[in-house]
């Protein structure tokens, strides 16, 4: 999961001025609670946090300045004004960096700290909520006591479920608006309670509270006396957390980094994602299979005699097995699994739909490969939680769908294990985070697939026709001149005796992809398979050449990475636009102009233009004769 650096904090505390030591020692023994507050936007987030920082006495340093600067100018000491300020400047605060995912902010009590994710509210930022709810222990979701349980509330508590969050809150905030009646409590309460257990949420507490006025804030209020308790900052405190249930799963270990200071020193370095582990234990890599046994737990503080779920250490290990960055380091007996096809629950987090068929990095723990999502299974309604049938993910989206990966996966279900079953999509243009995702399984058909090695090899087969394979992928708009000047170097290399391969878009698609038309979806699939056909093609010993638009640079690159380095060359026919139109050899361009044909490059449809082309050929500079001659120099030469 995306990560944001925490916040730095500075607090003010008696203790601290008094006995720095002290404070210490009493801070470091008090457990950590994360959590996250949700709630739409005038739900009284900043509020709710402002009163716990204030409660808690967890005042920033300059906030705390301001604040007393402020006070003295306007000659108040009143905590009603000195609250409102603090919540203001924390508003503020967030306005500016609303565009910057998530504040962390700290605050602690005498029993325990706390970290709180601080979430923008609005539709847009779930992504966010995502990242702070991908670390939290526990949730609070905020609901407006006038308003009751709204689409939001759904879909947070919807993602917190799904995101493995075990402690669910729901604070009935601002209950001084609504007279503190227990009647309106109660409804909301039910409602929820009817919702909760149809997505699995089996427990929740609910809190009526008013953040602005602190009731049953830190104590319970007068104001409510039908109201029990727990007080929220109370249930804060003695909500049970710790990683107990991850201590007592079998041990594994993704590689973050190999250390490597000097030849007598080889470590491991990474985050036990569950389990423990001692000098001596039996382990194996994976994807590899090779195994070893542990020597040492290395730490700054020195070795360890034993590292459980949540530590960082570093591994050294009784043989030179090879081990990089990505595999895994698991107990022998208990393995994960690694598969190269999953089942998997996806929350799409990006303005740009998603889209079938194109290639996007998906990091799972240490791992980074490349993945190809299909069209959703179905996509889930978080309102009826019906499941809708759907073409793809638009931004907050969430739905099943099927994906494959480029290289085999450590991994295990999300919901046995948050580290080795969570994973991000990553945009391979724009390097944005679009996708947040949740393993359910590997699908069957993957495991029994198995790559079959042959004795005849792709060099014997080039060999024997004395050449070496290559690509020459041509793209340029329609009408641009690519069939044409392919034609001719496939001709001249005839001559030449070189055995080639023409593949011409308009005659594929009348037979291996007749069934594809002009929609960004098809032209991703169209591609995919030429790709496919054409490295077949190179492995027969062919110097393939294949004439299609290929309009998207994220396939191209894709059919690149397919094949060994330096055999693709990228060929742009750089005609512009309105040369290709002016010459409009089939028409088309009239056609696209008069609303005929949809979906047209270069009027209706995208066309990205190659940015590094190993060849440019200007048109309109060269004839297609002098063009082939270059081709043909480039690839022998
Ligand atoms: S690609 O975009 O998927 O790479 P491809 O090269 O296979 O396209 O097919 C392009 C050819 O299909 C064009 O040269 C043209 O003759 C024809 N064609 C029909 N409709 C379209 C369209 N909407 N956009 C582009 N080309 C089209």
């Amino acid at each position: 999961m995306p990560n944001t650096s925490d916040t730095p904090v500075y607090v003010t505390d008696a203790l601290i001025a008094e006995d720095i030591d002290a404070y210490l020692t009493q801070h470091e023994k008090k457990s950590l609670l994360r959590f996250i507050t949700c709630g739409s936007v005038d739900d009284g987030k900043s509020t709710l946090i402002g009163r716990l920082l204030y409660d808690s006495k967890m005042i920033f340093e300059d906030q705390l300045a301001a604040l007393e600067a402020d006070s003295k100018r306007v000659g108040t000491q009143g905590q009603e004004i000195d609250f409102a300020l603090l919540v203001d400047g924390l508003a503020a605060e967030r306005e500016q960096g609303i565009t910057i995912d998530v504040a962390y902010r700290f605050f602690t009590t005498e029993k325990r700290k706390f970290i709180v994710a601080d979430t923008p509210g609005h539709e847009q930022y779930t992504r966010n909520m995502v990242t702070g709810a991908s670390t939290a222990d526990l949730a609070v979701i905020l609901i407006d006591a006038r308003k009751g349980v709204l689409t939001q509330t759904r879909r947070h508590s919807f993602l917190a479920h799904l995101l493995g969050i075990r402690h669910i809150v729901l604070a009935v905030n601002k209950m001084d608006l609504v007279g503190y009646d227990k009647a309106v409590f109660d409804r909301i309460t039910l409602a929820y309670r009817a919702f909760a257990s149809e997505i699995g949420i089996t427990s929740f507490t609910a809190i009526p509270i008013s953040g602005f006025k602190g009731d049953n804030i830190t104590g319970l209020s007068a104001n409510t006396p039908w109201f029990k308790g727990p007080a929220l900052i109370e249930h804060l405190e003695n909500v049970e957390v710790g990683s107990a249930a991850d201590e007592a799963k079998p041990f594994r270990m993704p590689v973050q980094w190999v250390n490597r200071p000097n030849l007598d020193f080889r470590g491991f370095s990474g985050q036990l994602a569950s389990g423990t582990v001692k000098p001596g234990d039996a382990v194996r890599i994976l994807p590899s299979g090779k195994t070893t046994s542990v020597s040492r737990i290395v730490t700054l503080d020195g070795d360890l005699p034993e590292a459980v779920a949540g530590q960082s250490v570093t591994l050294t290990l009784a043989d030179e097995v090879d081990c990089s960055r990505g595999d895994v380091i698991a107990a022998t007996d208990a393995p994960p699994e690694a598969a190269d096809q999953f089942e998997a629950t996806l929350v799409w987090m990006a303005d740009e739909a998603m889209i079938p068929g194109r290639a996007y990095w998906l990091k799972l723990a240490t791992q980074s490969v490349s993945a190809t999502v299909q069209a959703p299974k179905y996509e889930i309604n978080v309102n009826t939680l019906d499941h809708l049938a759907a073409k793809t993910l638009d931004l907050n989206g969430i739905g099943v769908v099927e994906l494959s990966t480029d290289k085999p996966v450590v991994f295990e279900a999300y919901a046995d294990n948050h580290s080795l079953g969570g994973f991000i999509l990553i945009d391979k243009l724009t390097n944005a985070t679009v996708a947040a995702g949740m393993l359910h399984f590997s699908l069957r058909r993957a495991q029994n697939v198995h790559w079959q090695a042959t004795d005849i090899d792709r060099d014997m087969r080039a060999n024997l026709k004395n050449q070496r394979p290559a690509l020459l992928w041509f793209t340029g708009l329609s009408g641009s001149g690519k069939s044409t000047i392919a034609n001719l170097v496939e001709k001249k290399l005839h001559r030449m005796n070189r055995h080639s391969f023409l593949l011409d878009g308009d005659n594929v698609r009348h037979g291996l992809n007749r069934d594809l038309g002009f929609t960004e979806a098809d032209r991703i699939e169209n591609i995919r398979r030429v790709g496919e056909v054409a490295k077949l093609m190179t492995d027969a010993g062919l110097i393939v050449i294949t004439a299609f638009i290929s309009p998207f640079k994220a396939e191209r690159d894709m059919v690149r990475s397919m094949l060994p380095e330096g055999e693709f060359l990228e060929i742009f026919i750089d005609t512009p636009l309105a040369e290709a139109e002016k010459r409009d050899v089939k028409g088309l361009y009239k056609k696209a102009r008069a609303g005929q044909l949809k979906n047209f490059t270069g009027i209706d449809s995208p066309y990205e233009a190659p940015g590094a082309p190993e060849i440019r050929i200007d048109t309109t500079a060269m004839s297609p004769e002098e063009a082939a001659d270059l081709i043909i120099d480039r690839l022998l030469g």
